[in-house]
């Protein structure tokens, strides 16, 4: 009998920003967040996870390169608190379930997208080791439940176990059980949400978000501004423009929260910068394009946000993407031209780009080629799936294929 599952998760990009924890070891957060999920059909993390009494110990391989589980880390914290479930939820009772939970387990992991273009990976790929890890384990456990394990390997984890817009509740209790993620709407309430990504190039090693954010947490004043009196004004603002699929509400509380953010990694001693001049030139034209949006229509039709790193992620209706691709593609030329998984150019190609009537092309500059390496055009998305067999990672051996 061979014990194993595997899973996919999705990537998901926060309009309302987690930075700051209030305790490191069970990732608890200072603020509530809030997110979209992006579509795994574009970027996911699969993961196959084999529990086997003949297994030596408990091994990882990630994108194929063995990783190692040094408890207390996050990665053997996670399968720690799994096998507990699975003892707890399963063995302990009906007796007759293979004691699983005894078992070592191998997992292997890959990442779809790759880790140079400098997105999340963390998110999605905690989210997929726990989604299959549950289903190996047969876990009877929600969403939300699993989400508080995510959050142990990475906080942003945690709202990757649900589709469409999820809210990541910072909670108030010492143990961590009320700190879950939540759905807020799924991806079905607003699918025309779309997103594109712009992978800015970026040599230099950044700070991490980990190490980043303890140091806010341990210099910025303004951060605590923005815990208090900022943050849950603005949750209730997003969830609000969620329901109501008010795309303007929604465009002008996500820049608002990414520009804050920002400030408060400014605002770190020493200070932590993470857009660069190709970030702050994807804004401007981001600024320009509502700018003109707004003339016509009193409403603006997209919005940036920036992580821990200067990849912008455009979010905006589905009808606006076309318009936003050729005003990227226009300041900022692409080698390889545009993948085209809607299919915007109708099998033809983007060319040149263009901007929209009354444009002030003057606010940015032309860059040159390869100023933003490539352009990721993806949607709202489902949550965590359990997948077939054909799919597994590992191979008859119990190794990576
Ligand atoms: C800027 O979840 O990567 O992307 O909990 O230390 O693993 P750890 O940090 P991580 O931080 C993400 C920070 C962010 C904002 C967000 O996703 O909410």
């Amino acid at each position: 009998m061979v014990y194993q599952a595997t899973a996919s998760a999705p990537v998901n990009i926060a309009c309302i920003k987690y930075w700051g924890k209030r305790d490191t070891k069970l990732i608890l957060p200072t603020n509530s967040s809030l997110s979209v999920t992006l579509s795994q059909d574009h970027l996911r993390s699969t993961t196959t996870s084999r529990a086997d009494p003949s297994f030596a110990k408990d091994r990882l391989w990630l994108n194929g390169k063995e990783e190692e589980i040094v408890a207390p880390g996050r990665l053997a914290t996670c399968i720690a608190e799994l096998k507990k479930l699975r003892k707890e939820l399963v063995e302990d009772k009906d007796s007759s379930a293979p004691k699983l939970s005894t078992f070592p387990v191998h997992i292997a992991s890959f990442n779809n997208f790759p880790t140079a273009a400098g997105l999340a990976s963390s998110a999605s790929g905690f989210a997929a080791l726990v989604s299959s890890l549950a289903a190996l384990y047969a876990l009877p456990c929600s969403p939300s439940t699993l989400s508080l394990i995510a959050r142990q390997g990475s906080g942003s984890a945690c709202r990757s176990l649900f589709g469409g817009y999820v809210a990541w509740e910072q909670g108030v209790l010492d143990d961590g059980s009320d700190s879950l993620a939540v759905e807020v709407a799924p991806r079905s309430h607003w699918p025309e949400m779309h997103a594109l990504i712009c992978v800015v190039s970026d040599d230099k090693k950044g700070t991490s978000s980990t190490s980043g954010m303890q140091r806010t947490v341990q210099t910025s004043e303004l951060l605590q501004h923005r815990i208090k009196h900022v943050v849950p004004k603005r949750m209730k603002e997003i969830e609000a423009a969620i329901k109501a699929k008010d795309f303007d509400a929604f465009a002008k509380v996500t820049m608002a929260d990414s520009n804050q953010f920002h400030a408060v990694a400014l605002d770190t001693e020493p200070p932590i910068f993470y857009m660069n001049d190709v970030s702050r030139s994807i804004i401007a034209l981001i600024v320009e394009y509502n700018r003109v949006a707004i003339e016509k229509t009193g409403k603006r039709k997209a919005a940036y946000t920036y992580d821990a790193g200067p990849n912008a992620v455009i979010y905006t209706l589905q009808e606006n993407v076309k318009e936003i691709v050729e005003l990227i593609v226009k300041y900022f030329p692409q080698k390889d031209g545009f993948k085209d998984p809607f299919q915007l150019f109708a099998g033809g190609s983007v060319g040149e780009g263009r901007v929209v009537e009354g444009f002030n092309e003057a606010v940015a500059k032309k860059f040159e080629v390869g100023a933003v390496k490539g352009l990721i055009h993806t949607n709202v998305g489902d949550g965590p799936r359990v997948l077939g067999a054909e799919e597994a990672l590992l191979g008859p051996d119990g190794l990576p294929k």
